[in-house]
């Protein structure tokens, strides 16, 4: 169900809660990537622009519901400010008498951004009390943290119950939009690329996205085990073979639904393999099995060269997860070159969040693809079909 917005409603003169996703890196006490609080911009300036009250609040790791300088959310504050141009304010709680004073300061269109919600036990628990606490210091809730939507926590849901209205904001409504509608009525011929590590970690997804897609290609660790199912071998490769019979079904269902699966033509193969120091010892191509002794770390040139065909012809494309270990400098062609192909296609190109995210902001051509997800595990979730409480606890349009 269509969930209604903050175009939908008019917070002038409100206090409103805002949950952002501002689960971001940290390097010496400075945020190392401010891709999600870019990401949150259009929402805060709409509602600072409309002269709202703007209290924002977030988690930022997993602190255990304990107090922990090292989690804090005020370095957040500052680049957020320096983002808008505008004084954040920062409160150095998220609940209580204290925080309830502070924000009674707040003018209209001014900003707050409370401390770490995670730093309570209560946020995780979607403890009612908690969730109270924070809704008391507000009278409308948006949100927009579309990263977390998948946690049913007191923040991301159970404020919804004590605020009205409860809308979403620009950003989760742009990443229903492209994760959701655009992938459910895609522009065809559209082609899905999944990699990563594990078959039993994206078996939803694959199974989800034969619904929709018209060719589906594997790559990543993942791909060992769709190789096993098909009676190769794969070496010393990170592979699931209890769910070989796993594997064994979605090739069937793509087969029954007459959609193209393509695995990889060839890999790389290495030895010595250190993750820590970012190196491999000997390496070689191997088409069809993988020899004892030899681990599969990325695609190789054929897989490449049929992988880039796919996607040219793709009029929608949808990317999550890397084709090798990417990290590592001699493991990362394949990787690459499926950045490479995505960004120089014509076609939509959405890209699902996390590890591919990385790879394709790493490749330098993060500004050629149509739509990149702030979601990792939102967004893997939401294209298992399943639905996101932080998004259902929202009001539905009218
Ligand atoms: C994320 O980074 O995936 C989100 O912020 C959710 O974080 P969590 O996995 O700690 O709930």
């Amino acid at each position: 169900m269509a969930t209604q917005t903050i175009n939908d409603v008019n917070l002038a003169g409100k206090r409103v809660l805002v949950r952002c996703d501002f689960n971001v890196p940290l390097k010496d006490g400075a945020v190392s990537d401010d891709s999600r609080i870019v990401a949150a911009l259009p929402t805060i300036k709409h509602l600072v622009e409309q002269g709202a009250k703007v209290i924002l609040c977030s988690h930022l790791g997993r602190p255990k519901g304990q107090k922990n300088a090292d989690f804090s959310l005020s370095p957040v504050a500052e680049a957020l400010a320096s983002k808008l141009g505008q004084t954040v304010t920062f409160i150095e709680d998220c609940v209580g008498p204290e925080v309830e004073a502070e924000l009674a300061q707040l003018g209209e269109g001014e900003i707050a951004l409370l401390e770490n919600v995670r730093f309570y036990a209560g946020e995780e628990s979607n403890d009612p009390e908690f969730a109270a606490s924070l809704a008391k210091l507000a009278d409308a809730f948006v949100n927009d943290a579309f990263g977390t939507a998948h946690r049913a926590h007191a923040s991301t849901a159970g404020v919804a119950d004590h605020l009205s209205p409860c809308v979403c904001g620009f950003l989760i409504e742009k990443e229903l939009a492209y994760l959701g509608e655009k992938t459910a009525k895609p522009e065809r011929p559209f082609t899905v690329i999944l990699g990563g590590a594990k078959v039993s970690d994206k078996i939803k997804v694959i199974d989800a996205l034969l619904e929709k897609a018209d060719t589906i290609i594997i790559g990543g660790a993942m791909a060992y085990t769709f190789a096993l199912a098909e009676g190769r071998a794969v070496g010393e490769s990170l592979s699931e073979p209890d769910h070989i019979s796993t594997a064994k079904a979605a090739l069937e269902k793509a087969k029954a639904k007459g959609v193209k699966f393509l695995l990889p033509a060839d890999n790389l193969g290495v030895k010595d393999l250190d993750f820590g120091a970012g190196t491999v010892g000997d390496s070689r191509y191997f088409e069809g099995n993988i020899e004892d002794g030899w681990e599969g770390v990325d695609i190789g040139p054929k897989s490449i060269e049929l992988f880039k065909a796919e996607v040219a012809a793709a009029k929608t494309v949808l990317w999550n997860g890397p084709m090798g270990i990417f990290e590592i400098d001699a493991c990362n062609k394949g990787t690459f070159a499926i950045a490479e192909t995505i960004a120089a296609s014509d076609g939509i190109s959405i890209i699902g969040g996390g590890d591919s995210v990385k790879a394709i902001k790493m490749s330098g051509h993060s500004d050629k693809v149509t739509f990149m997800s702030t979601g990792g595990g939102a967004s893997l979730e939401f294209l298992e079909g399943k639905e996101l409480p932080g998004v259902s606890a929202l009001d539905p349009k009218q």
